[in-house]
Order: structure tokens, then sequence, then C-alpha cells
């Protein structure tokens, strides 16, 4: 996690990096920190909090400078704090170096360090690396990096600046996202392309070990062996907006109502209405050849992997094709087995997560093809995949994923149609299918129509401090998705269980005070969902339902109901979904909590 953000050119230096920061804040939020030269002073100003918070003092203090770097926090090593905050510095003071990653052996390296006498201010890893560029500094940096740079291990992006070196910003990057921004006259740094995109176009990534040495009109790269390289400049096409709340309270919030665009913006030309099947314009070069494709194997962290979950349902369901889902972190440390046949799907919102990341590389160096499902255009999935499908739901910035999960949804229900229709099912049984996709933003629309009622169910369970979530078959992963989403917003302990293992331990936990939410809409386990409903009742729990509209069969069982649109088995997990981010947003809003930038997360998690 992390942001780092540098300029160097003709604009206002503190106030363009500061903007440009503010656009990577949702990679972190625990403390920020800008440093930069005016004339050969290096001046800084790092706090604890968010970004504003820093840029309030600036002002104050009336900050000027001809270049800078900036960075946005999220705590690995150490705590939140002032002087844990970035840049940190060499020993004399005069390198200032921001960091995004982790050093896996900082503690040796401090070991060493110290040995020969350099003393340690912070907690943090960054400092190590600031001090072992300074202990082999002797006026030319480049040859500092290239001895301190292989003595780290771990995956990191690095910026700084020196005072011997006014008008340079340098940058390191190693297998983690770092992108030089070219502009006329002027040179960008930054994690991700979207903080730059307004200003220019054309950016260069850089990647396995590359350093870049930058001013305001010149750009010389370097590969790992510090040899002097000419990278290929790309054009960004992506959307440059900068979202705001409008009159919505929170980000969040916005994006929750914004799903019915998003779901109409995922099926935007990839539905062959005649043929009853869907397509996949964007592919450039890959055919996706299903009659050959056996198996899938997905790969995802967090929402997305919840997303990838509910699809192997209903991959298997329509297309009967066997998947597998698998948790990039633990993937990747499994030494998988995959078998020829196998499609390979990874899905990630940012498309910038280190796990994920690295199980791609992992899959693509045993020869498989990978499709990634994406929605941030430039992004490193998208770049590394053989093939990217954008959701096109727009930005996220939410810490909490809304809409991205449901778009995901959409365009994986996509994905299963066009399995399924190179395998059993019938062209009218498609288009019948297209057309019940059609009607998913009018129904997610319904189940925002009904906030006030869902915002009075969550007054009256937000005081709880432990939430219950069943469901079966498809609607364990959702329910899986939405206790995450209540912890994350709302920080109430909320686990989710497949109905049928409730009575396999978490039946001991409830009591009077807890509140089960069953996802009931489900035909085919409706009985015995109401049954594992019968056995929580008996305990004296209160029971809150997310059923079909004009279920009447929970009326008289349970406290509450929420009711969603009547549709297909396998899109209910998205209307379900919509219900349930409602009902964890108020439950928030109630506790009072920092909704959109939730304690101790992140939006994009770029560390291991
Ligand atoms: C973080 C975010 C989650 C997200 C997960 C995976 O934990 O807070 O909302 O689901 O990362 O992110 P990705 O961008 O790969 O979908």
């Amino acid at each position: 996690m992390c942001g780092i953000f540098g300029y160097t050119g003709k604009r206002v230096v503190v106030e363009t990096v500061l903007q440009g920061l503010k656009r990577l804040e949702y990679r972190g939020y625990d403390s920020a920190g800008i440093a930069g030269l005016h004339g050969d002073q290096l001046l800084f100003c790092k706090q604890v909090g968010k970004i504003d918070t820093l840029q309030e003092r600036v002002q104050s203090e009336g900050m000027v400078l001809d270049l800078a770097i900036a960075h946005t926090r999220w705590a690995t090593h150490g705590k939140p704090s002032d002087v844990n905050a970035h840049p940190h510095f060499d020993a004399s003071g005069k390198l200032a170096l921001v960091h995004n990653g982790i050093i896996e052996n900082e503690a040796e390296l401090k070991q060493e360090l110290k040995k020969k006498g350099i003393a340690f201010t912070t907690d943090t890893d960054t400092e190590v690396i600031a001090k072992l560029i300074g202990w082999f500094y002797e006026g030319d940096l480049l040859r500092a990096l290239k001895t301190a740079l292989p003595l780290l291990k771990g995956a990191f992006a690095l910026a700084m600046i020196h005072e011997e070196h006014p008008g340079k910003l340098i940058a390191v990057a190693r297998q983690s996202p770092l992108l030089i921004g070219v502009g006329k006259g002027e040179t960008f740094l930054s994690s991700d392309a979207n903080a730059f995109a307004s200003y220019t176009r054309e950016v260069i990534p850089l990647s396995e070990g590359e350093v870049a040495i930058l001013t305001a009109s010149s750009i010389q790269i370097f590969n790992a062996s510090l040899e002097m390289i000419e990278k290929e400049r790309h054009e960004l096409d992506m959307e440059i907006a900068a979202p705001t709340k409008g009159s919505f309270a929170h980000y969040t919030l916005k994006e929750i109502f914004e799903q019915p665009q998003a779901a109409r913006n995922a099926l935007l030309s990839h539905c062959d209405e005649e043929q009853g099947v869907a397509i996949f314009p964007e592919f450039r070069v890959m055919p996706l050849d299903a009659e050959f494709i056996q198996r899938l194997l997905i790969i995802a962290c967090g929402t997305s992997f919840h997303a990838g979950l509910i699809a192997s349902y209903s991959i298997e369901e329509m297309a009967r094709i066997p998947v597998t889902v698998e948790i990039a972190s633990e993937f990747r440390y499994k030494q998988p087995l995959i078998l020829p046949g196998t499609l390979v799907v990874a899905i990630s919102q940012s498309g910038e997560t280190a796990d994920t990341l690295a199980a791609v590389r992992l899959v693509k160096a045993q020869g498989f093809k990978v499709i990634g499902l994406c929605n941030v255009q430039g992004s490193t999935l998208a770049r590394e995949a053989d093939e990217t499908i954008f959701l096109k739901a727009g930005p996220e910035v939410g810490v909490c994923s809304t809409k991205a999960f449901t778009s995901q949804l959409t365009v994986l229900t996509l994905l299963s149609l066009f399995l399924a229709r190179y395998r059993e099912m019938s062209r009218e049984e498609g288009q019948r299918f297209i057309k019940e996709l059609y009607q998913l933003p009018n129904q997610i629309q319904r189940i925002l129509d009904q906030s006030d009622e869902i915002e009075r169910i969550a007054k009256k369970y937000a005081h709880l401090s432990e939430v219950f979530f069943i469901g079966r078959n498809l609607m364990y992963p959702a329910a899986l998705e939405a206790a995450l989403k209540l912890k994350e917003i709302s920080y109430i302990n909320a686990n989710a269980y497949p109905g049928g293992e409730l009575k396999h331990g978490p039946l001991a936990l409830i009591s009077p005070e807890s509140l089960l939410v069953a996802l009931t809409a489900h035909e085919p386990t409706f009985d015995k969902i109401q049954s594992n409903i019968q056995e929580v009742k008996a305990r004296g729990a209160a029971v809150l339902a997310i059923c079909y509209e004009g279920e009447k069969r929970l009326e008289a069982r349970v406290e509450d109901q929420l009711f969603i649109p009547r549709t297909r088995g396998v899109l209910t997990p998205i209307l379900t979904t919509v219900a349930l981010q409602l009902f964890a947003y108020y439950i928030a809003k109630e506790r009072g909590a920092s909704i959109d930038q939730p304690r101790n997360l992140a939006k994009s998690v770029s560390v291991e």
C-alpha cells in the first residue's frame, strides 16, 4: 500500500504534489508527508493523519518548493505517528526518501548499519533504505543505488531527492507500481497513473528494479544492473473525471447508488441478443476458445475473491465446467498444480493487489494465459494479463468495494453465459438469460428505493457487537461478502457460515443478544435455510431475512425482512448484496464510523 507522488516542473509544486497525493489516499491514510528542494535546501513536513491536515500545515507555513516528493502511508513497520511518517532521511539528512512496499530483511540490515554506528530514530523499514543508500553515498547517487539496492529483499517503490542533486527526482521500482508521467517541461511520478492523468497522458511504467532519474525536461532510465535503457511510452486512455461525492454523505453511499449504471456499463457491448450469447470485444489477441476450456482457475483477494467464489457456482451450474477459486496470497505459496485446458481468471478491482499480481506471474511462468478482470485502466494487472476485461464501473473511492463487486459479478455472469452457450445452453435459453440480465439495473434501483426502510432496520441493530450471516449454495459466498462489508465499515464482529455449518460450532455463540442475517432468496435451499433460522430462533436470537418479494413463509418466524426482486438464482447474489451493502452502510453511519476510510484498511493492498 502507500501512495507516492512526485513532481518537477513549472506548476506550483506544493499544490500540485498534494493534489496528486490526494488521488492516492485510497492507498493508505495513516500519515502523510512531503519533502522537496528549495534552491539547495531540503525542506519537509510530515505528520500523522490525513492529507488535508498536512495541507493545512504546509499552507500555514507557506512552504515553497522547486520540486517535491510526497507520501500517504498505510503503516506496515511502526505505528502511525509523526516520526514514522515518510519521508525518511539518511544519516547526513541530505537524502529524503518515500517508500511503498516492505523490506523483508529490514532487521538484519538495521543491525549491520547499527554496528557501523548509524543511529535510527523511527520504527520503519523505510529508514533502513534511506540510511543504507546514505551509507554507500560518496557523491554519486546512482553508484550508491547500485550497491544498496541488491541488498534489499522484498517488493518496493521508492522516490527520493538529495540536497546535492538539485532539480532531480530519483525513482526505483521493484515489483511495486511506480509510473512516470511525461509532460511538456514537467515530469510526474506516481503509484497510480490516475493521479497525474489530468496533466499528462504519456506514461512510462517502471518495473523489475528499474531506476529513473527525472528532471523537468529529461528522463533517464536504467535497468536493475544500472545500465541505461530506452523504455516505451504508453498513451493513457482512462477517464480522468475527478470523483466527487455529489450530494451524498460518503463516497461509499454514492458508489452503492451508482450500481444501476455500473451494471449497465458492465453489460454494454457484451451481449449478442440475437444469438443469446455473451461477447468480449475487448480481447485483442487471444481467442476465448470455449471448446477447449476444461476448467477454470480464479485467483483474487478480499471482495474480489468473493466475486470469484460466487461465479464458481454460476459457471458450474450453467456451463458444467469445474471451477477452482483461490485466495491469491495462499495460492502463490502452494506449488499449485494447474492442469492443461485451464482458463485462468485474475480478479482485482484495482489491478494492483500484490498477492494477485504475484499469483498471475506464477501462472504465466507455467505457460498459462491469464484473463484479468479489472476496474482500473493502466493498472499493473491490465498490463500483465494476456487479456483484460474492464468493469467500466468508474472510479471506486470508498475503501470497501461496492459497485466494483456487483460489476464483477455481472461480468462473471456474462462469462458463465458465454461458456454455457458453448456447452449445453440453447440459443433460446441464452436469449431469455440476456433478457433477465437486462432487468438487473432496474431491479437494483428498486432495492435502492427501499433505502429508508433498510436504514430503519439497520438503526435497530446498530448497537450489536456481533452479527452472523448464513446462506447456502451461492448465497454462502454472498453471505461472506455481506459479513465482510459490515465488519469493514462498522467494526462489528460479523461472520458468515454456510447454513449447514451452524450446528458444527457457531451455534455455541448464538444468544439473545445475537442477530442472524439469513440470505434466503435461493429456492432450491429455502427449506433448509428455514430450518437453520428455526435453530437460531430457538436460542433466542433475532433474525433478519433477505427474501424474494412476496415471500410470506417467513413472516411469522423472523423479526425483520428485506425484499429483493425475484430473478434467476445466479443473479440473486447481486441483488442480495445491494440490500446488505445499504444495511452495513446505515449501521456504520449510526455508529459514527469512518465509512469511506475505515481504520487500518486501504483500498489497494500493494504489499504482500
Ligand atoms: C483491499 C480492499 C478491498 C478489496 C481487496 C482486493 O482489501 O480494501 O475492498 O476487495 O483489497 O482488492 P482488489 O483491488 O484486488 O480487488
